[in-house]
């Protein structure tokens, strides 16, 4: 475990060195890991310019007020898009690329666990899948000649590193084999070698997957069993969900602390370019042989080819 005193150390080294005028995106920062990892990349960072794609105008009013505080120098433009449909993310890299000549950091969390099973989106795709997977990487390909034009561009995705090790290549969407343990190996392999196929392209990127261990975020606006489902189901699953937490926070990680190590993995000099994948605690993942197979087998590539298709399904479903 890298302690966490060693990080603040290091993040503070970092401050001092007064790196300015950074261009960051986050997706997914309206909460949770995402917004505690950019309060703390606001101190860290001297008169960065910010972008925050989120759902809520009014919501983000709320949180720009305390963000400013953190940083009087920052320049923060919000984003309102729906990231959960591939239409609303080119809307948003539209909004980014208007203004933005270069991206150096790009942190995306958006997501949540699937607890209440498989939600469509109004493209035909799963939700969850799309938020974990679809559109954060269509956000990186968009993004892509944006993030080109930085000299040391930085690509953090807070997923589920470590669960990376298994690819279901009959059922590459999960069309025919969704459950929860099967969404996370999935759309987490997809992640990682979709990650090294742009590393091999771009040798100058680095790309970071971490598994955040348990975090306490705010539960208010995570999905919850609509009124088609069970009764049973919708009474159980508060008691459930609290019962969960109540045991998630005996092996909790702070939300502030998380927030630090990420913003540490997100700058630090230590990674350079290439595919890295992180615990909780900011130690590698451990090794997957299958993973290592796969990139030799050059895998990434049909990850990448079902990517493009799945994009292009989604997009000529017609609806928005
Ligand atoms: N917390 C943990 O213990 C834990 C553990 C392992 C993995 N993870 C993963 O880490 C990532 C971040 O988790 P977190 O705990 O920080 O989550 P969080 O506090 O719930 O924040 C999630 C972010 O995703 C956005 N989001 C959620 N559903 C969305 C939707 N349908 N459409 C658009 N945006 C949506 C939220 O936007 P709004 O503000 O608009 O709601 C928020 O910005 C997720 O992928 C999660 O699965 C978390």
């Amino acid at each position: 475990m890298v302690a966490i005193a060693a990080i603040r150390a290091q993040n503070a080294k970092f401050a001092a060195q007064k790196h300015a005028n950074k261009v960051c995106v986050f997706v997914g920062a309206t909460n949770g890991i995402g917004e505690s990892t950019l309060k703390a990349l606001l101190t860290l960072l001297s008169s960065p310019t910010i972008y925050v794609v989120g759902r809520s105008a009014s919501r983000w009013e709320v949180q720009h007020q305390q963000l400013r505080q953190l940083n009087s120098q920052a320049k923060f433009n919000f984003v309102q898009a729906e990231v959960a449909t591939i239409r609303g993310v080119d809307e948003a890299c539209k909004q980014i690329t208007a203004s933005a000549s270069k991206v150096d950091y790009l942190c995306m969390s958006a997501g949540y666990f699937p607890i209440v099973g498989q939600i469509k989106t109004p493209e035909g795709l799963e939700q969850c899948f799309t938020l974990s997977y679809w559109s954060r990487i269509r956000f990186l390909h968009n993004l892509l000649p944006a993030l080109q034009q930085s000299p040391r561009p930085r690509i953090l995705s807070i997923l589920a590193a470590g669960h990376d090790t298994i690819l279901r290549e009959d059922d590459m969407g999960l069309e025919h084999n969704w459950t929860i343990p099967n969404f996370a190996k999935q759309s987490s392999t997809m992640k990682t070698l979709t990650f090294h196929r742009f590393a091999a392209q771009n040798p100058a990127f680095t790309l970071i997957h971490t598994w955040p261990g348990f975090v306490l975020t705010d539960v208010e606006r995570k999905p919850k069993p609509g009124a088609e489902t069970n009764f049973l189901w919708r009474w159980t699953f508060p008691v459930l969900r609290s019962l969960g937490r109540m045991v998630m926070s005996l092996r909790a990680i702070p939300l502030e602390e998380s927030g630090q190590r990420h913003a540490f993995l997100l700058t630090s000099e230590e990674f350079g370019p290439g595919v890295w994948r992180f615990n909780e605690y900011c130690e590698p993942s451990p090794r997957s042989e299958a993973l290592e197979k796969y990139v030799k087998e050059g895998k990434q590539d049909a990850v990448w080819d079902f990517t493009v298709a799945t994009w292009e399904k989604a997009l000529g479903s017609g609806k928005s």
